[in-house]
């Protein structure tokens, strides 16, 4: 048994939902009021119905990043929706990345321009379309190919976003983060088996390794995409996002994907991982 799985659903000390209420009180009090081994194991009946009302810290009001941007994965102002336009986002955070070069960065900047070039060509031809059900087909319809594609492009721009806002910035180390080192130590029994773990899935993937909240356990995974849209978990807000594609690191590091993300962990900015979390918690 993995240290992952080892609570146990359907008794009272694992049940998601006694796991939800002290993690709330837990980031309402900045994460350094209560000590994560207690919220792992002693929620109870008792401690639920003791639970006082959630305060929502500063730090989940009006979060932004150090681009000034909102800390959300999710950026709903961008326009997601139907008939909506979409502006890429800019990322002066990453003026202080040491290590990955400026060239290897804008090159993937571009990149990330354009998926949202698409996601806006893509979704305008969708709203354009009627869908004429008699021609609809499973194997090949011009409809399907917008809709496989449609996930394609949007999940590209999105996790792109999320990778490029939690690198530079401040380079916040872990340990000062209030409540992410915490409970990510709490859920795999140490900072360096979680960055272990991270970095497995991440030489494990051929597209992204996601660190995410999954509001179903509401506990912490390290995910593992091959492609934007494929693999991809439900009911998961990522926290932390790593861009493990080829074309994150060849420019700089040719094959050697190691020392890419050795790289990459030294330039998380976690204070924007800290707050995403904080975020999920109290209002996910
Ligand atoms: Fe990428």
């Amino acid at each position: 048994m993995t240290q992952q799985d080892d609570h146990q659903p359907g008794t009272d000390a694992g049940h998601p939902m006694h796991r939800r209420d002290f993690l709330k009180k837990a980031a309402a009090l900045g994460g350094t009021a209560l000590a994560l081994s207690s919220l792992r194991l002693t929620a109870n009946a008792a401690d639920k119905k003791k639970a006082a009302p959630v305060a929502k810290p500063e730090a989940a009001k009006g979060l932004t990043s150090a681009a000034g941007k909102p800390i959300l994965a999710t950026h709903p102002q961008h326009g997601y929706n139907k008939g909506e336009t979409i502006q890429a986002m800019t990322f002066p955070n990453l003026s202080s990345v040491e290590g990955i070069s400026p060239n290897q960065l804008n090159q993937h900047i571009e990149l990330y321009n354009g998926y949202v070039k698409k996601i806006n060509d893509i979704q305008g031809q969708i709203s354009a379309m009627t869908p004429e059900l008699d021609k609809m087909n499973a194997t090949y319809s011009p409809f399907r190919e917008l809709h496989v594609e449609q996930t394609y492009a949007l999940n590209g721009s999105i996790l792109h976003e999320a990778y490029f806002e939690n690198l530079g910035g401040k380079r916040t180390p872990a340990t000062d983060t209030e409540l992410v080192h915490k409970l990510f130590t709490e859920e795999f029994g140490s900072w360096d088996n979680y960055v272990q773990h991270l970095s497995a899935v991440g030489k494990s993937m051929r597209g992204w390794a996601v660190t995410g909240y999954n509001m179903r356990d509401h506990r912490i995974h390290n995910y593992g995409l091959d492609t934007h849209n494929q693999w991809v978990p439900m009911n998961v807000i990522p926290l932390l996002v790593l861009d493990v594609y080829e074309h994150a690191y060849m420019i700089d590091f040719g094959t050697k994907r190691g020392a890419y993300l050795d790289a990459f962990m030294r330039n998380v900015d976690w204070a924007v991982v800290d707050q995403r979390l904080k975020t999920m918690i109290l209002h996910g």
